[in-house]
């Protein structure tokens, strides 16, 4: 049929041009030549269709419309061809490179400390276990050796708490030292024993560089037949030397605890000054009475250190109340 010499015409000059075309507005103005509205090639086909003969006018409307939908969607082809093309070419995005990584935050100095804590003691056989920081007299006191009229009960030196729980089995307070877990640990273990526990404990302090109302302690006891004096001190010295370094040297003063006997003080040498770091002793014979082991066949040593300390010397922070004001600039130098 003569009359589609044209469509053919139209389709291959307009495919040409829309293979020439090099960037979107080029492609626009060969929209416009071939399919605009007002202008475009298309109208002089629509009157071509205008002139088909009756029989020609259903392969003629045919052709008309693959025409033209061949057009539009190579059109469309082209400028979707184009958009990621100029893309690629404006930003110098490389996908080869590593991406930027997410800030995800980090670990509380505290924590870390006690992660590293739990894993020096785990070494040296200590598992680790856990007790509720609020507790009852017979675990913060009465177990621990200290009576009723011993001034560390004074419900003015610890946070005792009105709940539920108190009004309907005695007071309870917020444990103000994890010497509660050894307690706890004998209730319902046999020996031997050597578990390590921390966690945070409660004091009402008056707060300033070196007091906080609320610190962490690691608590370590060893319980078994025959454990003395002599490998209390071994296993801090190694503990110290483990995390601060061979040159550490531990040293005991004598004291008093009630839940020990004898007791002491223990001091650190870090460099040239000496620091307290915590208290300790061999298991107070009343003690083993209060959770039924027999003093007679087992011996016993504790340890509580205080956990800030050792986080303050290590990170070089000379107040105990910057690691619990949540300050970013504080916490990201981690
Ligand atoms: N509980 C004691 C304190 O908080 C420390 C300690 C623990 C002392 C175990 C002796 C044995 O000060």
């Amino acid at each position: 049929m003569e009359i589609l010499n044209a469509f053919n015409e139209f389709e291959t000059s307009a495919l040409n041009a829309i293979a020439a075309a090099t960037d979107s507005e080029s492609l626009e103005k060969v929209r416009i030549e071939f399919l605009g509205q007002k202008n475009g090639r298309v109208k002089d086909l629509q009157k071509v269709v205008g002139t088909a003969t009756t029989a020609e006018k259903p392969a003629v409307g045919k052709r008309f419309n693959e025409v033209r939908t061949n057009v539009t969607a190579q059109l469309d082809a082209k400028l979707e061809q184009l958009k990621s093309q100029a893309q690629k070419a404006a930003s110098d995005f490389d996908v080869t490179l590593p991406g930027e990584r997410p800030k995800i935050g980090q670990l509380h100095p505290i924590t870390r400390v006690i992660t590293e804590f739990r894993e020096l003691m785990g070494r040296f056989g200590f598992t680790v276990v856990d007790g509720p920081e609020i507790e009852d007299e017979r675990h913060n006191f009465e177990a621990l050796n200290i009576p009723e009229d011993h001034p560390a009960r004074d419900p003015l030196d610890n946070f005792y708490v009105a709940c539920a729980s108190a009004a309907a089995g005695g007071p309870v307070l917020l444990r103000s030292q994890t010497s509660t877990v050894q307690i706890r640990t004998m209730e319902t273990t046999k020996p031997p024993i050597r578990i390590v526990s921390l966690g945070r404990v409660y004091r009402p302090d008056t707060i300033d560089a070196t007091h906080s109302c609320m610190f962490h302690q690691m608590e370590g006891l060893m319980v078994d037949r025959h454990v003395t004096m002599a490998q209390l001190k071994t296993v801090l010295s190694l503990f110290a030397r483990s995390f601060l370094g061979p040159d550490v040297e531990i040293r005991f003063r004598p004291s008093f605890f009630p839940f020990t006997e004898p007791s002491v003080e223990v001091d650190m040498k870090w460099g040239n000054s000496w620091m307290e770091i915590g208290g300790a002793g061999m298991v107070d014979p009343n003690v083993f009475a209060a959770v039924g082991y027999d003093p007679e066949e087992y011996t016993g040593f504790a340890f509580g250190l205080g956990i800030e300390r050792f986080c303050m010397k290590h990170y070089g922070v000379d107040d105990i109340r910057r690691f619990y004001e949540n300050d970013m600039r504080f916490l990201s130098q981690f």
